[in-house]
């Protein structure tokens, strides 16, 4: 029996300083600004620099997040980063992380559920730390998803952007069920069936080399609409909450259209959706955690807040947490 809770301590993002808008994906191939724009909401991303790489934009995030918590490297002892483009094969890029950020205590590793990382990994470090097998978390989302897309393929490299998005997680005694802050409840879901609809086509135990993202896009957007809409009602049932007690929707940020669909079938007004598409793309595991940190950077989301995210991806895998500011 899990005692305790997990308490969101700080928050903090990384953006790669290069902006491709769609403009500049206009002249690379056969697409434009307006196609972009009414089938995605997407209308720029941020490229990583060459020779920048994911644990780069993690480590900034995590260095980002840690100053928001008031913490220093010597306070955490769990590093996750949740990526699907981590820096080598092995080791785990949040070892690189945990070395850099000076972290000499704890444990670190990577966790691969794609554009759902980061819901897994919130779910999963809450369950360490309630079950003591960490005091303090640095829970990271960075991915470079510019190294894997076929830039010739107009379907698939108009959608994703690089970036990262951290938080800092701490036990704390007493119960969320208590109205206290805290991760409130986690789903996390995959159907392994659904691999064709979305993956890369390449890998080390396969074909030796890292391949390139292919995704049946129209596919993609029916399950996800479904999927997101079942992760929020079972997370929403397993807590005891209703839709209207929720203050911010924190979706991952894959398409405008995924977005606006499962909020109208959800229930959610527009006004408490945080969307930052437009500006980043589908960032993959960083997506929620660089909204977060925009909306806690602008004061919308606010301590005690009740805040559901939700994710879905490669996989299939999908899932969601409501949290407790
Ligand atoms: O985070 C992981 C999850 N991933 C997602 O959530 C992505 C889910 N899917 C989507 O977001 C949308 O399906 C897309 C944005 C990928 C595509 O929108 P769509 O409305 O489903 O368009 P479509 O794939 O059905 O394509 C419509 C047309 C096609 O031409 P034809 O066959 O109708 O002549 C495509 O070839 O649009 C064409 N097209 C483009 N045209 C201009 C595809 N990509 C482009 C492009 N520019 N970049």
């Amino acid at each position: 029996m899990m005692t305790g809770r997990s308490v969101v301590v700080g928050c903090g993002a990384y953006l790669p300083a290069r902006v491709l808008t769609n403009h500049d994906l206009a002249r690379m191939v056969d697409t434009s600004d307006e196609w972009i724009v009414e089938r995605s909401g997407i209308r720029e991303r941020r490229i990583a620099a060459e020779g920048e790489l994911t644990s780069d934009l993690a480590v900034a995030a995590g260095q980002a997040a840690l100053e928001k918590a008031g913490l220093s490297a010597g306070d955490i002892d769990l590093v996750l980063v949740a990526t699907a483009t981590p820096d080598r094969t092995f080791p785990a890029t949040a070892a690189r992380v945990q070395a850099r950020l000076g972290i000499l205590q704890g444990a670190s590793f990577d966790l691969q559920a794609v554009c759902s990382g980061f819901v897994y990994a919130v779910g999963v470090a809450d369950s360490m730390l309630r079950n003591g097998l960490a005091r303090r978390a640095l829970v990271i989302g960075a991915e470079t998803f510019s190294r894997i897309l076929d830039w010739t393929d107009r379907a698939t490299c108009v959608l994703f952007g690089d970036g990262a998005g951290a938080l800092v997680l701490e036990a704390r005694p007493g119960d969320v069920g208590t109205g206290e802050r805290g991760v409130v409840a986690s789903y996390l879901r995959s159907d392994g069936r659904l691999e064709d609809l979305l993956y890369v086509d390449g890998g080390p135990s396969s074909t030796g080399k890292v391949g390139h993202l292919r995704m049946a896009g129209r596919e993609v957007f029916r399950h996800a609409v479904t999927n997101i809409s079942e992760a929020v009602e079972t997370v929403l049932a397993r807590s005891g909450y209703k839709i209207e007690d929720i203050a911010w929707f924190v979706p991952h940020q894959a398409n405008q259209r995924i977005l606006d669909a499962t909020a109208r079938r959800l229930g959610i007004p527009p006004e408490k959706v945080v969307t930052t598409v437009a500006v980043h793309g589908n960032t993959s595991a960083a997506s929620v955690p660089l909204a977060l940190s925009v909306a806690v950077e602008d004061g919308r989301i606010r301590e005690g807040d009740l805040v559901l995210t939700e994710a879905m991806g490669g996989g299939f895998t999908w899932g969601a947490n409501l949290i407790r500011w």
